[in-house]
C-alpha cells in the first residue's frame, strides 16, 4: 500500500531554497517596508503595554524583569525607526491599540505570547533578507525578545495560582502617551 504525500497547505516540506540566499527567499520591497512599519507598531504596543504593568509588579523581581524588557522595547523602537527613515528619508507615523488585560496575570502571559510572535516574526524577516542593516537591525531585537519570553515565562509562572492572576480587574483600556 503506498501514502501519497500531504498536499494541505501548511503540512508540507519547508521551502527552503538551500544553498542559496536568503534561504526563505526574498521579500520584495513593498513587505520589507511593512514589516519594518509592523515592527514598529509592535514595539510601540509592547513598551506601553510593560509601562501599564510595572506599576502593578508585586515585588523586585518582577519590577526588574519587566523594566529590562521596557527598556529594550524603547531601544528597539528607536532601531527600528532609523532604519524605516534610513529607507523612506521620512519618520514612521503610526498609532497603536493598547492591549487590553483584565488582571496582571493575564498580563503577564499576553506578554509572554507577544514576546514569542515577535521572535518569530523577526526570525523570518532575517532569514529573507541578504541586507547586513536589515538582518542586524532585527537580529538585536529578536535575541533581545527571546530573552524577554524567558523573563515572562518566569513571572507568569510564578503568579499563576496567586491572587494577582485570578482577581480580575475593569479591563486596562487606558495607553499611556509618553
Ligand atoms: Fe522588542
Ligand atoms: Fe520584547
Amino acid at each position: 500500500m503506498s501514502h501519497k504525500p500531504s498536499t494541505s497547505p501548511g503540512y508540507g516540506p519547508p521551502k527552503l531554497q538551500i544553498p542559496c540566499l536568503p534561504i526563505l527567499g526574498p521579500y520584495d520591497w513593498g513587505k520589507l517596508l511593512k514589516d519594518i512599519y509592523d515592527s514598529i507598531v509592535a514595539e510601540a504596543t509592547a513598551a506601553d503595554l510593560y509601562y501599564r504593568l510595572l506599576r502593578e509588579a508585586p515585588d523586585q523581581l518582577h519590577r526588574e524583569f519587566i523594566e529590562h524588557a521596557y527598556h529594550d522595547e524603547l531601544k528597539h523602537l528607536e532601531a527600528f525607526s532609523r532604519l524605516y527613515t534610513f529607507f523612506t528619508g521620512q519618520k514612521p507615523h503610526y498609532t497603536f491599540s493598547p492591549v487590553q488585560y483584565r488582571s496582571y496575570g493575564q498580563g503577564l502571559l499576553l506578554s509572554l505570547e507577544s514576546e514569542l510572535e515577535a521572535a518569530e516574526f523577526y526570525h523570518e524577516v532575517i532569514l529573507s533578507s541578504t541586507d547586513p542593516l536589515v538582518r542586524d537591525t532585527f537580529f538585536l531585537a529578536m535575541g533581545d525578545e527571546l530573552e524577554h519570553a524567558t523573563r515572562f515565562g518566569v513571572l507568569y509562572a510564578m503568579t499563576k495560582g496567586s491572587p494577582l492572576f485570578y482577581n480580575l480587574s475593569e479591563p486596562q483600556s487606558q495607553g499611556e502617551t509618553k
